[in-house]
């Protein structure tokens, strides 16, 4: 089948003419592509070549010196990670970003509890029994009231995928963005394969960009891979 036909073909992201340097480096020069609707999108480069800061621009986490970027066309500058979160961008970063002595339900609604306040409480029972439907949705058996530091690293990823999808459902983004850095590095073979079986298995509900060392896994799991240099 031919790839542009895949979703609706309908842009994204977009990205034009991105520039961002640290003291005595430029990581990123003149970074200019587009990402369709449903497209699994391979970042392939050396140890140092800007992955990982090209994701940390898209999710917030840092602003570029110069270039723009645009969702469903629309500029697209977010100040904060949980401002690119409520519009829809989200990311598994290569530290993991759970907290492990809080339970799983409380991460997956991590500084996005609000909505389940009513009058100063938190309606916990709610935020469990949601929980509980968005793992079983995904296939997990976890239990939301365990601490995630009962889980494997693995597990942890999982989880921290559906949390970008959380995100997105509750601030009704149709189309979420999920940001993974190198979601494999730390994984054995068998769980490699389970994640990009994954992936592979949302992108009908969600956009990815994918990190990853092994050319073969991006070959694998993405539609269209870019290569920084
Ligand atoms: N916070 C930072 N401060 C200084 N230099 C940084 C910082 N983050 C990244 N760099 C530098 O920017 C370049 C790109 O890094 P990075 O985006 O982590 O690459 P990659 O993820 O492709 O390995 C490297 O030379 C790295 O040392
Ligand atoms: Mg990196």
């Amino acid at each position: 089948m031919d790839e542009n036909i895949k979703g609706n073909n309908k842009i994204l992201f977009e990205i034009k003419g991105i520039e961002r340097s640290y003291p005595g480096v430029q990581a990123l020069k003149d970074v200019t592509f587009n990402i369709n609707r449903n497209d699994v999108i391979g970042f392939a480069g050396e140890n140092g070549a800007g992955k990982s800061t090209l994701l940390k621009l898209i999710a917030g986490v840092e602003s570029p010196d110069k270039g723009e970027m645009f969702l469903e066309g629309k500029k697209y500058a977010p100040q904060s990670f949980r401002e690119a979160n409520t519009l829809g961008v989200s990311m598994v970063f290569q530290e993991q970003n759970l907290v492990q002595s809080l339970t799983v339900y409380e991460n997956l609604f991590l500084s996005h509890e609000k909505r389940f306040q009513v009058a100063g409480t938190l309606k916990k029972r709610q935020m469990i029994s949601e929980a509980k439907r968005y793992l079983e949705s995904f296939g997990l058996e976890i239990d939301p009231r365990k601490e995630v530091s009962r889980y494997s690293f693995h597990e942890r990823q999982m989880l921290e995928i559906i949390r970008a999808f959380v995100i997105a459902d509750m601030y009704k983004i149709e189309m979420p963005l999920i940001l993974l850095d190198e979601p494999t590095a730390g994984l054995p073979e068998k769980e490699r394969e389970i994640l990009l079986d994954r992936v592979k298995s949302f992108s009908d509900k969600a956009t990815f960009i994918f990190v990853s060392h092994r050319l073969s896994e991006l070959m694998n799991a993405c539609n269209r891979i870019l290569i920084l240099k």
